[in-house]
């Protein structure tokens, strides 16, 4: 079994045993069950895992509402977001939502974070406020993420399999592909 799936095997026998033994699980103990792959309170240790500490609250239900009707193309979350009420959703949400932003560990490209910051500026600042660090309704938190998990995210978005919002795609089909990958490492190296 490669390590992937066994690390989801670990995850998914976490979930089924959470709602087996509790009835009513804390918002802690339901978030125990993510942290195999998101980490302990949702810092990630592993670099194509997003971090879900301090997320936008909005930002993380919509998302999971996205993984569960199928509409947010995944690997693994639309399987895992089918397994939870909208309250539990709401309730991670939360958890989450008050845990401290998780600052990933990670090389980045000065001259890409230099020129990543005059094209978000000009780009990004309207929805991704504060250089990223702060979310607005449904736009997540993207300071400190993982470089290699936004460049994922990035690609899906530009093949189309993830979706965007209109007016972010306006913006983001006017930029090359290195301009991208700029604004990747401008939003990694925030703090
Ligand atoms: C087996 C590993 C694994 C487990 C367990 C897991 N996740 Fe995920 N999560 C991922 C991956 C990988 C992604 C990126 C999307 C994808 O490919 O599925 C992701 C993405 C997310 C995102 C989107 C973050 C963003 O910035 O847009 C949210 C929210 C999320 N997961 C919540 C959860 C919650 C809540 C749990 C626990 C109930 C959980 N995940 C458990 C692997 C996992
Ligand atoms: C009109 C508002 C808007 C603008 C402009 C915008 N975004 Fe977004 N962005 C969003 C929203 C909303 C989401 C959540 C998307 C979803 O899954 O529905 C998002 C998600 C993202 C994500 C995925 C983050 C994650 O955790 O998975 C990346 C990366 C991103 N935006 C980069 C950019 C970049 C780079 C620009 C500028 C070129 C940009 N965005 C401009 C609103 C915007």
């Amino acid at each position: 079994m490669s390590k992937k799936w066994s690390t989801l095997a670990i995850a998914l026998g976490a979930l089924a045993m959470s709602s087996a033994t509790f009835a009513a699980p804390s918002p802690e103990m339901l978030a125990n069950a993510c942290a195999g792959c998101h980490g302990t309170n949702g810092g990630s240790a592993g670099d194509t895992m997003p971090s879900l500490a301090a997320q936008s609250e909005a930002a993380f239900v919509d998302a999971m509402m996205k993984f569960k009707s199928g509409e947010r193309s995944s690997t693994i979350m639309g399987r895992l977001a089918k397994g939870y009420s909208d309250a539990d959703i709401k309730a991670m949400a939360g958890f989450f939502g008050k845990q401290k932003l998780h600052i990933a560990n990670q090389m980045v490209d000065k001259k890409k974070v230099a020129l990543g910051a005059k094209l978000q500026e000009k780009n990004c600042s309207r929805c991704h406020l504060e250089e990223g660090k702060e979310g607005k309704d449904d736009t997540p938190v993207m300071a400190a993420q993982w470089l290699p998990y936004m460049q994922i995210q990035m690609e899906l978005y530009a093949s189309g399999a993830r979706k965007m919002p209109d007016k972010m795609a306006e913006k983001v089909k006017a930029l090359s592909k290195d301009e991208l990958d700029a604004l990747n490492h401008f939003y990694a190296a925030k703090k």
